[in-house]
Protein backbone atom coordinates (compact mmCIF):
# COMPACT_ATOMS: atom_id res chain seq x y z
CA UNK A 1 0.00 0.00 0.00
CA UNK A 2 1.35 3.24 -0.90
CA UNK A 3 1.74 6.47 0.88
CA UNK A 4 -0.95 8.85 1.75
CA UNK A 5 -1.48 12.39 2.37
CA UNK A 6 -4.14 14.85 3.53
CA UNK A 7 -4.97 17.92 1.20
CA UNK A 8 -7.76 20.44 2.17
CA UNK A 9 -10.45 18.09 3.41
CA UNK A 10 -9.28 14.76 1.57
CA UNK A 11 -7.11 12.00 2.26
CA UNK A 12 -4.84 11.17 -1.82
CA UNK A 13 -2.04 9.01 -2.91
CA UNK A 14 0.86 10.98 -1.40
CA UNK A 15 2.28 10.63 -5.42
CA UNK A 16 -1.03 12.74 -6.68
CA UNK A 17 -1.04 15.15 -3.66
CA UNK A 18 -0.96 18.70 -4.86
CA UNK A 19 -1.96 22.12 -3.90
CA UNK A 20 -2.87 25.19 -6.34
CA UNK A 21 -0.33 27.55 -8.20
CA UNK A 22 -1.60 30.40 -6.09
CA UNK A 23 -0.70 29.09 -2.50
CA UNK A 24 0.21 31.84 -1.03
CA UNK A 25 2.71 29.19 1.24
CA UNK A 26 3.87 28.30 -2.08
CA UNK A 27 4.06 31.92 -3.56
CA UNK A 28 5.22 33.73 -0.03
CA UNK A 29 5.86 31.39 2.10
CA UNK A 30 2.59 32.46 4.25
CA UNK A 31 1.95 29.21 5.91
CA UNK A 32 3.71 27.31 8.89
CA UNK A 33 4.09 23.58 9.91
CA UNK A 34 4.68 21.52 12.75
CA UNK A 35 6.47 18.29 12.41
CA UNK A 36 5.65 15.42 15.54
CA UNK A 37 7.81 12.29 16.31
CA UNK A 38 5.45 9.46 16.04
CA UNK A 39 5.96 6.40 18.50
CA UNK A 40 3.86 3.74 18.44
CA UNK A 41 0.62 4.84 16.10
CA UNK A 42 1.16 8.03 18.84
CA UNK A 43 2.26 11.99 18.30
CA UNK A 44 4.95 12.43 20.90
CA UNK A 45 4.66 15.96 22.81
CA UNK A 46 1.45 16.23 21.45
CA UNK A 47 0.67 19.39 23.43
CA UNK A 48 3.89 21.74 22.94
CA UNK A 49 3.43 21.04 19.33
CA UNK A 50 -0.26 21.89 19.22
CA UNK A 51 0.54 25.45 21.72
CA UNK A 52 3.52 26.63 19.05
CA UNK A 53 1.30 25.44 16.28
CA UNK A 54 -1.08 28.29 17.16
CA UNK A 55 1.48 30.18 18.58
CA UNK A 56 3.32 30.82 15.06
CA UNK A 57 -0.31 30.89 13.49
CA UNK A 58 -1.50 34.14 15.95
CA UNK A 59 1.61 35.92 15.03
CA UNK A 60 0.66 35.38 11.63
CA UNK A 61 -3.14 36.37 12.11
CA UNK A 62 -4.50 33.09 11.48
CA UNK A 63 -6.36 31.00 13.41
CA UNK A 64 -6.34 27.08 13.52
CA UNK A 65 -7.84 25.98 10.59
CA UNK A 66 -10.11 23.61 12.63
CA UNK A 67 -10.88 22.48 16.34
CA UNK A 68 -7.57 21.45 18.37
CA UNK A 69 -9.35 17.93 19.01
CA UNK A 70 -10.65 17.82 15.18
CA UNK A 71 -7.04 17.88 13.75
CA UNK A 72 -6.01 15.19 16.29
CA UNK A 73 -8.23 13.33 14.77
CA UNK A 74 -7.21 14.10 11.39
CA UNK A 75 -3.78 13.27 12.28
CA UNK A 76 -4.19 9.99 13.71
CA UNK A 77 -6.39 9.18 10.68
CA UNK A 78 -3.61 10.42 8.28
CA UNK A 79 -1.21 7.70 10.08
CA UNK A 80 -3.93 5.20 10.47
CA UNK A 81 -4.05 5.25 6.34
CA UNK A 82 -0.48 4.96 6.23
CA UNK A 83 0.10 1.69 8.52
CA UNK A 84 3.30 3.39 10.10
CA UNK A 85 3.93 3.14 13.97
CA UNK A 86 7.10 4.60 13.72
CA UNK A 87 7.10 8.08 11.92
CA UNK A 88 7.38 11.48 11.40
CA UNK A 89 4.19 13.86 11.08
CA UNK A 90 4.51 16.45 9.21
CA UNK A 91 1.66 19.64 9.33
CA UNK A 92 1.71 22.78 7.49
CA UNK A 93 -1.40 25.28 7.28
CA UNK A 94 -1.48 28.68 4.85
CA UNK A 95 -3.55 31.36 4.66
CA UNK A 96 -4.79 29.24 1.53
CA UNK A 97 -4.90 30.41 -1.96
CA UNK A 98 -5.94 33.97 -3.47
CA UNK A 99 -4.74 35.71 -6.90
CA UNK A 100 -0.97 36.97 -6.03
CA UNK A 101 -0.80 40.06 -3.87
CA UNK A 102 2.10 40.49 -1.12
CA UNK A 103 -1.11 41.50 1.57
CA UNK A 104 -3.22 38.95 2.66
CA UNK A 105 -6.81 38.88 0.35
CA UNK A 106 -9.34 40.98 1.13
CA UNK A 107 -12.05 38.56 2.19
CA UNK A 108 -10.52 35.66 4.01
CA UNK A 109 -10.20 32.62 1.89
CA UNK A 110 -9.76 28.79 3.38
CA UNK A 111 -7.07 28.19 5.04
CA UNK A 112 -4.76 25.08 2.95
CA UNK A 113 -3.88 22.35 5.24
CA UNK A 114 -1.88 19.54 4.41
CA UNK A 115 -0.36 16.37 5.93
CA UNK A 116 2.08 13.94 4.85
CA UNK A 117 3.35 11.21 6.74
CA UNK A 118 6.97 9.41 6.61
CA UNK A 119 8.10 6.35 8.11
CA UNK A 120 11.28 6.19 9.90
CA UNK A 121 13.43 3.20 10.97
CA UNK A 122 14.17 3.34 14.44
CA UNK A 123 16.89 0.66 14.41
CA UNK A 124 18.85 3.01 11.76
CA UNK A 125 18.49 6.21 13.88
CA UNK A 126 19.70 4.05 17.29
CA UNK A 127 22.73 3.55 15.33
CA UNK A 128 23.18 6.92 13.63
CA UNK A 129 22.83 8.12 17.53
CA UNK A 130 25.52 5.57 18.54
CA UNK A 131 28.06 6.59 15.79
CA UNK A 132 27.35 10.08 16.38
CA UNK A 133 27.46 12.98 13.56
CA UNK A 134 29.54 15.86 12.65
CA UNK A 135 28.00 19.80 12.37
CA UNK A 136 29.40 22.69 10.47
CA UNK A 137 29.06 26.24 11.13
CA UNK A 138 27.30 28.69 8.62
CA UNK A 139 26.84 32.44 9.38
CA UNK A 140 23.26 33.56 10.61
CA UNK A 141 21.54 35.20 7.59
CA UNK A 142 17.29 33.90 8.47
CA UNK A 143 14.96 37.14 9.40
CA UNK A 144 14.17 37.83 12.42
CA UNK A 145 11.10 36.00 13.78
CA UNK A 146 12.83 32.40 13.48
CA UNK A 147 10.04 31.72 16.93
CA UNK A 148 7.38 31.53 14.42
CA UNK A 149 7.51 28.31 12.59
CA UNK A 150 6.80 29.66 8.73
CA UNK A 151 7.88 27.37 5.76
CA UNK A 152 10.38 30.66 4.73
CA UNK A 153 13.35 27.42 5.07
CA UNK A 154 15.29 28.84 1.99
CA UNK A 155 18.57 29.59 4.68
CA UNK A 156 17.81 26.62 6.88
CA UNK A 157 18.42 24.87 3.33
CA UNK A 158 20.92 26.84 2.06
CA UNK A 159 22.56 25.55 5.09
CA UNK A 160 21.46 21.75 5.38
CA UNK A 161 23.28 21.66 2.10
CA UNK A 162 26.75 23.08 3.24
CA UNK A 163 25.74 20.25 5.53
CA UNK A 164 25.42 17.44 3.24
CA UNK A 165 28.24 18.37 1.29
CA UNK A 166 31.03 18.37 3.80
CA UNK A 167 29.67 15.26 4.69
CA UNK A 168 27.88 16.53 8.31
CA UNK A 169 24.70 15.95 9.34
CA UNK A 170 23.43 19.45 10.47
CA UNK A 171 24.28 22.75 10.34
CA UNK A 172 24.56 25.26 13.24
CA UNK A 173 24.02 29.14 12.33
CA UNK A 174 26.30 31.60 14.11
CA UNK A 175 25.64 34.95 15.00
CA UNK A 176 27.78 37.96 14.19
CA UNK A 177 29.01 37.95 17.98
CA UNK A 178 30.00 34.55 17.11
CA UNK A 179 27.23 32.38 19.06
CA UNK A 180 25.67 29.46 17.95
CA UNK A 181 21.69 30.09 17.59
CA UNK A 182 20.62 27.20 16.34
CA UNK A 183 20.66 24.27 13.42
CA UNK A 184 18.89 24.40 10.16
CA UNK A 185 16.48 22.37 12.20
CA UNK A 186 17.27 21.06 15.53
CA UNK A 187 18.30 23.36 18.64
CA UNK A 188 21.81 22.81 19.36
CA UNK A 189 23.17 22.05 23.08
CA UNK A 190 26.97 21.47 24.64
CA UNK A 191 28.01 19.63 28.27
CA UNK A 192 30.39 22.15 29.28
CA UNK A 193 33.76 21.38 31.00
CA UNK A 194 31.86 21.34 34.57
CA UNK A 195 29.24 19.09 33.11
CA UNK A 196 26.55 21.40 32.83
CA UNK A 197 24.38 21.55 30.07
CA UNK A 198 23.73 24.74 28.05
CA UNK A 199 21.99 25.92 25.24
CA UNK A 200 20.87 28.76 24.03
CA UNK A 201 18.13 30.93 25.52
CA UNK A 202 14.86 31.50 23.85
CA UNK A 203 15.51 35.74 23.94
CA UNK A 204 17.69 34.64 20.80
CA UNK A 205 16.18 34.46 17.74
CA UNK A 206 15.38 30.87 17.65
CA UNK A 207 12.70 28.40 17.47
CA UNK A 208 11.29 27.16 20.94
CA UNK A 209 12.13 23.50 20.28
CA UNK A 210 9.39 21.26 22.04
CA UNK A 211 12.23 18.60 22.31
CA UNK A 212 14.36 21.40 23.96
CA UNK A 213 11.21 22.12 26.35
CA UNK A 214 11.06 18.31 27.38
CA UNK A 215 14.23 17.60 27.75
CA UNK A 216 14.63 20.75 30.11
CA UNK A 217 12.19 18.75 32.27
CA UNK A 218 14.10 15.63 31.80
CA UNK A 219 17.16 17.20 33.12
CA UNK A 220 15.20 18.79 35.80
CA UNK A 221 14.43 15.53 36.92
CA UNK A 222 17.56 14.01 36.95
CA UNK A 223 19.43 16.75 38.97
CA UNK A 224 21.73 17.73 36.10
CA UNK A 225 22.44 21.50 35.88
CA UNK A 226 21.19 23.35 33.08
CA UNK A 227 22.56 26.83 31.98
CA UNK A 228 20.74 28.66 28.71
CA UNK A 229 23.64 30.71 27.58
CA UNK A 230 24.79 30.95 24.31
CA UNK A 231 28.14 28.94 22.88
CA UNK A 232 30.43 29.57 20.39
CA UNK A 233 31.60 27.12 18.02
CA UNK A 234 35.47 27.01 19.70
CA UNK A 235 33.70 26.36 23.11
CA UNK A 236 31.32 23.57 21.62
CA UNK A 237 35.00 21.41 20.61
CA UNK A 238 36.34 22.23 24.07
CA UNK A 239 32.75 20.96 25.49
CA UNK A 240 32.93 17.54 26.69
CA UNK A 241 30.08 16.80 24.55
CA UNK A 242 27.33 18.27 22.45
CA UNK A 243 24.40 17.17 20.51
CA UNK A 244 21.15 18.75 18.79
CA UNK A 245 17.70 17.32 19.57
CA UNK A 246 14.47 17.65 17.18
CA UNK A 247 11.52 16.27 17.02
CA UNK A 248 13.55 14.63 13.57
CA UNK A 249 16.80 14.14 15.52
CA UNK A 250 15.29 13.41 19.35
CA UNK A 251 18.53 13.68 20.78
CA UNK A 252 21.50 13.19 18.59
CA UNK A 253 25.17 12.85 19.85
CA UNK A 254 27.55 16.29 17.78
CA UNK A 255 31.09 14.35 17.62
CA UNK A 256 32.39 17.07 15.35
CA UNK A 257 31.72 20.62 14.51
CA UNK A 258 33.81 22.41 11.66
CA UNK A 259 35.43 18.57 11.17
CA UNK A 260 37.52 19.05 14.46
CA UNK A 261 36.25 16.79 17.38
CA UNK A 262 34.01 17.39 20.23
CA UNK A 263 35.95 16.36 23.57
CA UNK A 264 37.08 12.48 23.03
CA UNK A 265 35.05 12.45 19.19
CA UNK A 266 32.43 10.18 20.03
CA UNK A 267 28.89 10.24 21.61
CA UNK A 268 28.86 11.45 25.22
CA UNK A 269 27.67 9.63 28.10
CA UNK A 270 25.07 12.71 29.32
CA UNK A 271 23.64 12.79 25.58
CA UNK A 272 23.13 8.86 25.16
CA UNK A 273 21.39 9.06 28.75
CA UNK A 274 19.50 12.11 27.75
CA UNK A 275 18.38 10.74 24.28
CA UNK A 276 16.90 7.51 26.25
CA UNK A 277 15.16 9.23 28.79
CA UNK A 278 13.74 11.53 26.47
CA UNK A 279 12.62 8.49 24.53
CA UNK A 280 10.93 6.82 27.25
CA UNK A 281 9.02 10.30 28.46
CA UNK A 282 7.71 10.58 24.78
CA UNK A 283 6.47 7.26 24.51
CA UNK A 284 4.72 7.03 27.61
CA UNK A 285 3.04 10.57 27.47
CA UNK A 286 2.28 10.25 23.44
CA UNK A 287 -1.53 10.04 22.69
N1 LIG B 1 12.57 21.18 12.78
N2 LIG B 1 15.15 24.72 15.28
C1 LIG B 1 14.72 24.69 14.01
C2 LIG B 1 15.15 25.76 13.08
C3 LIG B 1 13.84 23.66 13.60
O1 LIG B 1 13.39 23.63 12.34
C4 LIG B 1 13.48 22.64 14.52
C5 LIG B 1 12.55 21.53 14.14
C6 LIG B 1 13.97 22.71 15.84
C7 LIG B 1 13.59 21.71 16.89
O2 LIG B 1 12.25 21.88 17.27
P1 LIG B 1 11.36 20.67 17.82
O3 LIG B 1 12.11 20.10 18.97
O4 LIG B 1 10.11 21.32 18.23
O5 LIG B 1 11.21 19.68 16.70
C8 LIG B 1 14.79 23.78 16.19
C9 LIG B 1 11.66 20.19 12.27
C10 LIG B 1 11.83 18.85 12.88
C11 LIG B 1 11.76 20.19 10.76
O6 LIG B 1 11.91 21.28 10.22
O7 LIG B 1 11.68 19.12 10.13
Amino acid sequence: MGRIAYVNGRFVPHSEASVHIEDRGYQFADAVYEVWAVFGGKLADAEGHFVRLERSLGELSMPLPMSRAALTLVLKEALRRNRVREALIYLQVGRGVAPRDHAFPKEPVRQSVVITVSGVDRTASEARAAKGVGVVTTPETRWGRCDIKTVGLLPNALAKQKAREAGAAEAWFVDELGFVTEGASSNAWIVDGEGKLRTRDTNANILRGVTRRTLMQVIADEGLQLDERPFTADEARQAKEAFITGAGTLVLPVISVDGKPVGQGVPGPVAMKLRRLYIERAKATAI
